[in-house]
């Protein structure tokens, strides 16, 4: 009979095994309150090291990685299985599958790695990050719903909440000052709001979000907190501070390809089986659901994830040291002058860095625009592109592209100025080469209004 490996455990013959009936292995398994197989090793306070005494599934013959479970559907070898499974007696922690628009084992594995990256219970991945904010949302809050949400997001989930939840669904949102923990506070409404919303460091101006004390006062007014920590795995694990819900957009750091668009959200495992229930899950019956495929390749990518974030934010550190020195408005949560400097030392996970972005705000958007024409198309330094976590470095002025979806007072009140140029630092080639190429580019501006001490 066949094995199936996973690293420190050596599971019987899969239940499809000729002569075998599905059952045989019931008295293995405990009856588990949740469909999902849960988080097991300690965190041991570093993302590193839980996603190394992570379980290591291994392949069909043996294979250092696993297999591939490229099926949509997946068969029993009695009927009385599918109504148990169907019933939510029998569930993917006891390895039965139904249909992959509800758990798939690969999709299932790489929620595993996501799961021991945040420190959660447990985590499942999407089509997108989009798919999975607006999911989690869904799920959390009904018609008549309410949510509290920094004023300063990525522009699409901006609008999610401006425009679309309220519209389609009847769920609101007060935006606040998340640095303004009075207004926080005042903006929940006990019995009405569902969520606090936030990012652990926000698109475009890298505000840092004082996560223990946000969740403080979201439990205390009864409310789950969500945080979007797209801008900062391995350097911030939320749910380590107190968060309940951490969500990613995959197709950044965690990607690191700029190749795929994919999500997460990591949570309490009764949450994601939640989100998978036949009736009321948001990613069963919205569907937004990952490729078995994509996630095999974003599996192997998980275990560099800590080599690259270390790298992207050590060069962003030295490029927004130099700059500054230079006389630019420099943005960067690294550098002392950052007003959540202290408080990001005092959350972050040590040695990662501090972010692998940086802003420079050159005051006017004629002004961004040239400089990055100028990095671009004469010097190479990077690319101009929305997104981020690529190794080549990319750059966008913010205001006009991935925050256009708000209004000029909304950005005006975000921080976002019309000339902001956010950075995605990348890796590529050695950091001396990439340095002279900003430099040079800056000093082709040939505007002396450029620095702020000229
Ligand atoms: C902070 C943040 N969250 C979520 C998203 C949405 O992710 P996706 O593009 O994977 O749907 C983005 C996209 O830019 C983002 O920057």
């Amino acid at each position: 009979m066949a094995e199936t490996q996973s690293r420190g455990f050596v599971f019987p013959g899969k239940k499809r095994a000729a002569g075998a009936d599905d059952f045989e292995r019931d008295d293995l398994f405990m009856a588990n309150k949740s469909m999902l197989p849960t988080l097991s090793p300690a965190w041991e306070n570093d993302p590193t090291a839980a996603l190394a005494s992570a379980r290591h599934e291994f392949g069909e013959h043996g294979g250092v990685n696993m297999s591939i479970e490229a099926s949509a559907t997946f068969t029993v070898m009695e009927p009385e299985t599918m109504r148990r499974m169907f019933a939510g007696e029998l569930g993917p922690d006891r390895d039965f599958f139904i249909y992959s628009r509800h758990f798939n084992p690969t999709v299932l594995n790489l929620g595993r790695q996501m799961a021991a990256l945040e420190g959660t219970e447990a985590a499942y991945c999407t089509a997108s990050g989009m798919s999975a904010i607006s999911s989690v949302l869904l799920q959390l809050c009904s018609s008549g719903g309410h949510v509290v949400a920094s004023r300063t997001l990525y522009g699409g989930t901006h609008a999610l909440l401006t425009h679309f939840l309220p519209r389609a669904c009847n769920i609101k949102t007060t935006f606040v000052d998340i640095c303004d923990h009075e207004a926080v506070k005042n903006a929940i409404v006990k019995g009405r709001t569902n969520v606090l919303y936030f990012e652990s460091m926000s698109n475009p101006t890298l505000t840092v979000a004082n996560i223990p004390e946000l969740s403080r006062i979201a439990h205390e007014k009864g409310i789950m907190v969500v945080v979007d920590n797209t801008f900062a795995p391995m350097v911030l694990s939320p749910a380590r501070l107190g968060a309940d819900v951490v969500v990613h957009s995959i197709s950044k750091f965690i990607s690191g390809g700029a190749d795929v668009i994919a999500g997460a959200v990591c949570g309490p495992a009764s949450l994601v089986t939640s989100m998978m229930d036949l009736h009321q899950g948001a990613l069963m019956l919205l569907g937004p659901t990952m490729n078995a495929k994509v996630a095999f390749d974003l599996s192997e990518r998980i275990p560099h994830l800590g080599l690259r974030m270390k790298e992207h934010c050590s060069r962003a550190m030295a490029y927004a040291i130099r700059m500054k020195n230079l006389g630019l408005k420099v943005i960067y949560p690294g550098l002392e002058d950052h007003p959540q400097h202290q408080l990001l030392k005092s959350m972050a996970n040590k040695e990662y860095g501090f972010s692998g972005l940086l802003c420079v705000d050159m005051e006017s958007e004629e002004r961004a625009n040239r400089l990055m024409h100028l990095l671009q198309n004469h010097t190479q330094f990077g690319f101009m592109a929305v997104s981020l976590g690529y190794y080549e470095t990319l750059m966008s002025c913010s205001g006009s592209t991935t925050s256009s979806e708000m209004n000029a007072e909304e950005k005006a009140l975000a921080g976002i100025s019309p000339g902001l140029v956010r950075m995605s630092i990348g890796y590529i080639g050695t950091l001396e080469q990439k340095w002279s190429q900003l430099e040079k580019a800056l000093f082709r501006m040939q505007d002396s209004t450029l620095f702020s001490n000229t």
